[in-house]
């Protein structure tokens, strides 16, 4: 089989080693990818929000799949501008992923299909957003309907701050707070059948002790010992499969991979959010522990065949994930310096610890830095504490100017707190 990844983070990383490990794929593909990538899959320029030439290329290239990584190609049309040149594509139409899209459109089909999620208002003027605001009380919840990188949601006590993000978006979705741990469930689904893979926790603020502000993720493990272990089948049935059923009898089947952002609250489980795609970092730690050939579960899921995928079969290790990111991240970062200690731990800790790359990109002989969040090192252990360790050993070869990390990723979860 030959596949076609698009993207270029550590999510796009993690996709291309699994498949690369995949017997089922003798050719590997990844546009734009990055340093990392490079090593495990050909790269090829493309501008990924031009489904013309996103289709384009998979037809030069003869793929059998194209896997669609990121959010904004989703909801740019991506997959359905391949889809209608006859290649099989993992990831939802435009239409589909409007769950990640908008806010507005996911709470409203979270309405329509019963689903558990935060009661919320959809506000367009100063008058509507005023009431949504005192109806709530604090702490605010105030969520810019549109696609925002992670930047769009702002959690506050303080509601004149919460107000003024309300007034800088055109619609926004104002929300009841939820308490309690957060989990990410990912479902691979062909807009009938949705397979369930395990639970993760992402850790989003930037610094220790969920202190500072929100980023796109700076760490992730998996599985959670601390839950319950009839989690996955609770979110199975009361949100995922009746998500999926909702889209399909509006006509617009989600096909690809749907993500929940859940909220464990004492009176149960919540969405926070869908995302229409792979999460970042969960995904690093998803697929450490996949033991399935991945490629044909995403085959069976872009065939419409997913109901004749044998259960994916997993391993008993934990694994953790530890982000590096650039000196100022999450605010405008710093790029362009050089990344020294890869091929230590490639010599010295590999297979079970790894680096896979976010933003990087060669520079004649050396890897420099190219974004805000650079690595993503990774590691599998017979326990989180093992895994935690093997990981933090891993990060500490890695040599980048100016860099920060956190140092509790999966720290409580290690220790049964
Ligand atoms: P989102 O982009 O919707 O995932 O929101 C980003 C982060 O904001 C989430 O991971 C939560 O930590 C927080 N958040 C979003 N919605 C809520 C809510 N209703 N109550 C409490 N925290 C929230
Ligand atoms: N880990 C959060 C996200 O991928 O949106």
């Amino acid at each position: 089989m030959k596949v076609l990844v698009i993207g270029g983070g550590a999510r796009e990383h993690a996709l291309c080693r699994s498949l690369s490990l995949d017997p089922d794929v003798n050719a590997l593909y990844c546009a734009p990818g990055n340093a990392g990538i490079a090593e495990v899959a050909e790269l090829r320029p493309v501008d990924a929000l031009d489904g013309a030439a996103v289709a384009r290329l998979a037809t030069e290239l003869g793929a059998d799949l194209v896997v669609v990584g990121p959010e904004a190609p989703l909801v740019a049309g991506v997959s359905d501008a391949v889809r209608a040149a006859g290649i099989p594509v993992f990831g939802p139409s435009a239409q589909a992923a409007q769950l990640e899209g908008s806010k507005a459109f996911a709470k409203d089909v979270m309405a329509a299909a019963d689903v558990p999620t935060a009661r919320s208002y959809v506000c367009t003027t100063p008058e509507e957003v005023d009431t949504a605001l005192d109806a709530f009380g604090a702490p605010y919840v105030v969520k810019d309907d549109g696609l925002a990188a992670g930047k769009g949601v702002v959690v506050t006590e303080d509601r004149a701050a919460a107000r003024a993000h309300a007034l800088g978006c055109d619609r926004v979705v104002i929300e009841e707070y939820l308490d309690g741990p957060e989990v990410s469930l990912f479902a691979i689904t062909d807009g009938v059948t949705v397979v369930p893979l395990q639970p993760a926790q992402d850790f989003k603020r930037a610094l220790d002790g969920d202190e500072g502000p929100n980023t796109g993720g700076m760490g992730a493990y998996s599985p959670l010992p601390w839950a319950d272990p009839k989690l996955v089948d609770e979110v199975m049935e009361s949100v995922l499969q009746p998500t999926v059923d909702e889209l399909r009898h509006r006509g617009t089947p989600f096909s690809g991979l749907l993500y929940a952002g859940l909220a464990i609250t004492s009176r149960g489980v919540r969405v926070i959010e869908f995302n229409a795609r792979f999460g970042d970092p969960e995904t690093q730690v998803v697929l450490a522990r996949l033991r399935t050939p991945l490629a044909g579960v995403l085959l069976n899921a872009a065939n419409g065949t997913l109901d004749t995928q044998p259960p994916l079969r997993w391993s008993a290790d934990a694994a953790v994930t530890v982000v590096i990111a650039s000196h100022n991240y999450p605010e405008t970062p710093r790029t362009g310096d050089p990344i020294e200690g890869l091929a230590e731990v490639a010599a010295e800790d590999a297979p079970d610890a790894y680096v896979l790359h976010a933003g990087t990109r060669r520079e004649g002989a050396a890897v420099v830095s190219a974004g805000g969040r650079v690595l993503s090192v990774t590691a599998t252990g017979s326990d989180l504490a093992q895994a935690r360790e093997k990981a933090y050993k891993s990060v500490a070869r890695i040599r980048l100017d100016g860099s920060q990390h956190r140092t509790d990723i999966a720290a409580k979860a290690a220790e049964g707190r």
